[in-house]
Order: structure tokens, then C-alpha cells, then sequence
């Protein structure tokens, strides 16, 4: 069932949280879609977070942890967790998100169907599609996503 925004926090990605994501960033259904592959150990988890857990920020619901979302270098990066998608956390996520970074954009591979739709049903607009590397130096087609200009979007 849909949630209302009134029932999800979204908090900062404080230590506490630091595992939770690399479990998302890492998981069987999740992290297939990001396009660094890699495993990623707790202590190499640790030493990113601490240089930029104040790009990352965590959705609560009912006291738990069930998403994330960053910008790094204005480059967006979300995650839910499977037990919660279609439920509108990813679009609460990123509608926070863009009030504190609304210059950043997404790269979503192609074949990412909710990655897409998910940046699509929150007024970004799609640009051509581009080629991207990932860690195993393979090249895969993404779409990249922009919201429009802020003046524009209230013209
Ligand atoms: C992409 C992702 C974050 C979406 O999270 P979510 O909480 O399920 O998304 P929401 O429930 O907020 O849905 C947002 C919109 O996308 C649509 N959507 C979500 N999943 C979809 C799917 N599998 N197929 C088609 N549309 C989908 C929803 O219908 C909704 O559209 P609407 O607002 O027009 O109704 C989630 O699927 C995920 O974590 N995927 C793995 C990581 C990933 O792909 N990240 C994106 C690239 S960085």
C-alpha cells in the first residue's frame, strides 16, 4: 500500500546507517543496478561514509531504516529496499533530495525499468542516452535524468 509522506522521516545518514546501505549497495535485487559492481567491505564502507555521509540520507519508516538516497558531485544515487518498493518511498527520497541538491542529476541503465519510471513520475526529463563504464570496464547505455531549470519548473 501507498504510503503518505506524513508516515516516512528522512534523516541523515549517520553511522547507525552505514551498514543498511552497503547492504542495499551490495544486495541480490539491488545491487545489480548501480554501476560500480564491486563488493564492498565494512571497512571500505566506513572509510567512504565517513568522507561523505552528509550527501547521504536515510527514509525512516516506523522507526527503521528502508531506504537511501545521496549526491555525490551531483551525481544521484537511491536505493529501497525490496521489501518496501511501490510504495512511494523512492519518490519521497528523491523530492527531499532535490530540495537540498536541485542541481543534481541521475545516469539509470536503460534496462532499469523502475530506476527510470521512478525519475520520470518525479518531473525529471530525459536526456539522450549515453554510454557508461563500469568497474569491470564494461560500457552499458544509460539514461540520463535532469530536472528543468527551477525558474522554469514554477513559470
Ligand atoms: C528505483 C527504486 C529506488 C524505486 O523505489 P520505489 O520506492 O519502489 O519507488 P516508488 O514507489 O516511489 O515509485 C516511483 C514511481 O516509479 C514507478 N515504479 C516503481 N517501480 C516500478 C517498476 N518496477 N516498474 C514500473 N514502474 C515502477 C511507480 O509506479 C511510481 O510512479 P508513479 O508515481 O507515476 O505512480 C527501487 O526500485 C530500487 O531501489 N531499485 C534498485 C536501485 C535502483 O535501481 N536505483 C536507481 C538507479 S541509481
Amino acid at each position: 500500500m501507498r504510503l503518505s509522506q506524513r508516515q516516512m522521516q528522512f534523516v541523515p545518514c549517520t553511522e547507525d546507517y552505514w551498514e543498511f546501505v552497503r547492504d542495499l549497495r551490495t544486495g541480490p535485487e539491488t545491487g545489480k543496478w548501480f554501476l560500480q559492481q564491486a563488493q564492498i567491505t565494512s571497512q571500505q564502507q566506513r572509510t567512504y561514509m565517513k568522507l561523505h555521509w552528509r550527501n547521504y540520507f536515510i527514509a525512516i519508516l516506523e522507526a527503521r531504516p528502508v531506504g537511501f538516497v545521496g549526491s555525490i558531485d551531483n551525481d544521484i544515487r537511491v536505493c529501497v529496499h525490496p521489501d518496501h518498493w511501490r510504495r512511494g518511498i523512492g519518490r519521497f527520497l528523491i523530492t527531499e533530495l532535490m530540495q537540498r541538491f536541485p542541481h543534481a542529476s541521475a545516469r539509470v541503465k536503460e534496462r532499469n525499468e523502475a530506476g527510470n519510471a521512478l525519475f520520470r513520475s518525479t518531473g525529471f526529463v530525459r536526456g539522450s542516452t549515453t554510454s557508461s563504464r563500469t568497474d569491470t570496464g564494461d560500457h552499458v547505455p544509460t539514461a540520463v535524468w535532469t530536472l528543468p531549470d527551477p525558474a522554469l519548473r514554477e513559470a
